[in-house]
């Protein structure tokens, strides 16, 4: 009886020492808490994979969610991470402007905040960004159709159709900026002709960036305006999963000669798909390089030093800019998925196959 009194106050007494000091009972290490938006796309799986392996390879223990693209799970997740005692929080949020409460708890007790590769908005309780270039990405797709239809040489008109992200992902606007501003004098002289006339962000944008809506999308622009055997020459998609979409309309709904298909991710099925000439490019952000970097501000944070960023003026969200580290994005096609994908160890040759 006294022996179990002895044993409950230890552990009564190692409970508050975890809750105050973050460390898990008898491990002694720092908790970290990465919370990710969705298990359902392939690339948020290799990004918490990778943050967890690097960040436990670093000595640390992590608390890892998926959020199930849902607001309020993702909230309530984040409030545990706090309230559990993590001392860095690293978030890919959902929807950027919808975590401000978690933020100012974790501001009040002093956990710092990186923002992962999309920023969180509207909200001065964000301490880092790190992401990849995302307007890079979209010049990196703009540049590919200008080049590859020769926009300065070209007699043209060539027809081009538009698929933008997600409106609640800061990220989604810098993409299609980037790929807009390489072809806005073309679609402005004529060369190119959005056929549809949806040339906005917001009439092309794609919410949660999901496949399916990105697919009945293109088929009611296919059956609307290319039913009568007009061709459609470029088909700018953002990323992977809109593309995939829009490849799917394209099977079933159009008869013409294949556009040139953009994206973003090299998700397995795209990848798949440009071997099959079914999408022409993809662009291609290392998750692994974006883990490493975390985990390096990670440390940094929590020994003092000084945190490495690469840009302090392109992220504003809205009540600060952000101070950010811009990982480079990659060019893929067909002809150079061996060395970037396979050779890289990024998949297996079997993943692919
Ligand atoms: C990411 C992209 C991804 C998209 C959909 C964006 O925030 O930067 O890599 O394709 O979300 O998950």
């Amino acid at each position: 009886m006294k022996a179990k009194k002895i044993l409950g106050t230890i552990l009564c007494a190692a409970m508050a020492i975890t809750a105050l000091t973050g460390c898990s009972a008898g491990s002694g290490k720092n908790k970290v808490g990465v919370s990710m938006p969705t298990k359902d796309l392939q690339r948020w799986n290799q990004d918490g994979d990778n943050m967890k392996k690097e960040l436990e390879a670093a000595g640390y223990e992590v608390d890892l969610q998926y959020a199930n693209n849902d607001v309020a799970t993702q909230l309530s997740q984040v409030e545990n991470m706090i309230n559990s005692g993590c001392k860095v929080i690293v978030i890919a949020a959902i929807e950027g402007s919808s975590l401000g409460t978690a933020l100012d708890k974790a501001a009040a007790k002093k956990i710092p905040v990186i923002a992962y590769d999309r920023l969180l908005m509207d909200n001065a309780n964000v301490d880092y960004y790190a992401t990849f270039d995302n307007y890079m990405v979209g010049t990196i797709q703009g540049t590919y159709v200008k080049d590859t239809l020769d926009l300065d040489n070209a007699a043209g008109p060539f027809n081009i159709e538009f698929t933008a992200g997600d409106p609640g992902d800061n990220n989604a606007g810098f993409f299609f900026n980037g790929a807009y501003d390489v072809l806005k004098p073309y679609i402005e002289s004529g060369k190119l002709v959005v056929v549809s006339g949806q040339n906005t962000f917001e009439q092309v944008a794609t919410p949660s960036w999901k496949t399916e809506t990105a697919q009945s999308r293109a088929e009611n622009i296919l059956s609307s305006y290319y039913a009568d055997g007009t061709n459609v020459d470029v088909w700018l998609c953002s990323n992977d999963s809109t593309a995939l979409g829009v490849e799917n309309a394209l099977a079933t709904n159009y008869n013409g000669s294949y556009p040139i298909i953009t994206g973003q991710d090299c998700d397995i099925a795209n990848v798949k798909n440009m071997l099959q000439g079914k999408q022409s490019m993809s662009v291609f952000k290392d998750t692994r390089t974006l883990a490493s970097q975390v985990v390096k501000m990670v440390t940094q944070i929590l020994k003092g030093e000084t945190v490495e960023v690469n840009d302090t003026k392109t992220y504003d969200n809205g009540k600060k800019v952000v101070p950010s580290y811009l990982c480079s994005p990659v060019f893929a096609d067909a002809n150079n998925y061996k060395t970037i994908l396979l050779d890289s160890g990024y998949y297996t040759a079997d993943q692919l196959g």
